[in-house]
C-alpha cells in the first residue's frame, strides 16, 4: 500500500477506536503533571494505528505519545498522537482527533488530522496543498492582528517564565482580541489552515502535537515558526502559526512587545 493510503488508513483506524470508546466507560489514568490524562482509548487507538503502519512498513521508525520511540534504522518516521485532546475526550467533549505526521530524512512530507465526531479529515502533502474532506483549503486573508481571531493552548504544568502563556494571553485579551482555547493543538493548527482562526501560538508542545498540523498550515499558505521566529522544528516546544499577514505582530506580542 502507498505511504499516503497507509497514512489515511492508520488515521481512520485510530479514529474508529476513539468513536467506539466515546460513549462507553473507559479507564482514565494520570501522567506527569496535574490532570495530564491518558485513557484506555489512547492506548487502543495507538495499537490500531501501529497495526496498520507495521502491516505495510514494518521497518519504519515510529514515535508515538504513549509508546515512545520505536527506533529503527529508517529514512521514514511516523509521528503519532493517538488522541490529541485527551482531556476533551475524557470529558465527552467532541473536540479531539488522531494526528499523524510522516517525516522522510527529517522533513515532514505528509500529515493527517481526523476528528471523527464532527467528520473533519485534514490532509497535506508537501508541495501539493492541504485539504479538508478532499477540498483544498487556504488560510484566512485577515491583515491586522487587532482584528484577528486567535487560538492557543496551555501546558499541563504552568510555565513560570517571562512572557509565559498567561501573560501573553492577558495582553491579547486586554486589547480586545478574541482568543479561543479548544484543547487540541492539532485541531487548532488545522483550523488556522482552513481560515477559521487567523493565528495560533503555544509555549510547550511535543512533536506529536504539531507534526501533522504544522505541515497542513504551511501547505494551506500559512507561516509557522518557533517562538523566536525561526523556521519551525517540531522537536522544540514553542510554536506560532498564522495566515502569514499577522505573523510579525503576533511574534512581537508573544515576545513581550505591545500592540
Ligand atoms: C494536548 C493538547 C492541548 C495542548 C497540550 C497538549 P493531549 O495534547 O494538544 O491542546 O494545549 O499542550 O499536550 O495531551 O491531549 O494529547
Ligand atoms: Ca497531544
Ligand atoms: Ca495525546
Amino acid at each position: 500500500m502507498s505511504l499516503k493510503q497507509t497514512l489515511l488508513d492508520a488515521t481512520q483506524a485510530g479514529a474508529a477506536v476513539m468513536k467506539d470508546y466515546f460513549d462507553k466507560q473507559f479507564t482514565i489514568s494520570n501522567k506527569e503533571g496535574i490532570n495530564n490524562l491518558v485513557t484506555e482509548a489512547d492506548f487502543k487507538s495507538e495499537e490500531a494505528i501501529f497495526a496498520t503502519i507495521k502491516a505495510n512498513y514494518p521497518d519504519h521508525y515510529i514515535l508515538s505519545e504513549e509508546a515512545g520511540s520505536l527506533a529503527q534504522n529508517s529514512d521514514y518516521k511516523w509521528i503519532i498522537d493517538p488522541i490529541d485532546g485527551t482531556v476533551n475526550f475524557a470529558n465527552g467533549i467532541p473536540i479531539c482527533c488522531v494526528s499523524i505526521g510522516l517525516e522522510k530524512d527529517g522533513v515532514m512530507e505528509m500529515g493527517a488530522v481526523y476528528n471523527p465526531f464532527i467528520g473533519e479529515f485534514f490532509f497535506a502533502q508537501r508541495g501539493f496543498g492541504a485539504t479538508l474532506n478532499d477540498k483544498i483549503i487556504n488560510v484566512s486573508k485577515k491583515e491586522k492582528l487587532a482584528e484577528s481571531c486567535l487560538v492557543t493552548g496551555f501546558p499541563y504544568t504552568y510555565l513560570d517564565e517571562p512572557n509565559g502563556p498567561l501573560q501573553v494571553f492577558e495582553k491579547l485579551i486586554r486589547n480586545g482580541i478574541p482568543i479561543r482555547r479548544l484543547g487540541s493543538a492539532a485541531i487548532d493548527l488545522c483550523w488556522v489552515a482552513c481560515g477559521r482562526f487567523d493565528g495560533f501560538y503555544e509555549h510547550k508542545l511535543q512533536a506529536w502535537d504539531s507534526a501533522a498540523g504544522f505541515l497542513i498550515v504551511e501547505e494551506a499558505g500559512g507561516k509557522v515558526t518557533d517562538l523566536k521566529g525561526n523556521h519551525y522544528n517540531p522537536y522544540q516546544p514553542g510554536i506560532i502559526a498564522t495566515n502569514g499577514h499577522i505573523h510579525t505582530d503576533l511574534h512581537m506580542v508573544v515576545n513581550g512587545g505591545n500592540l
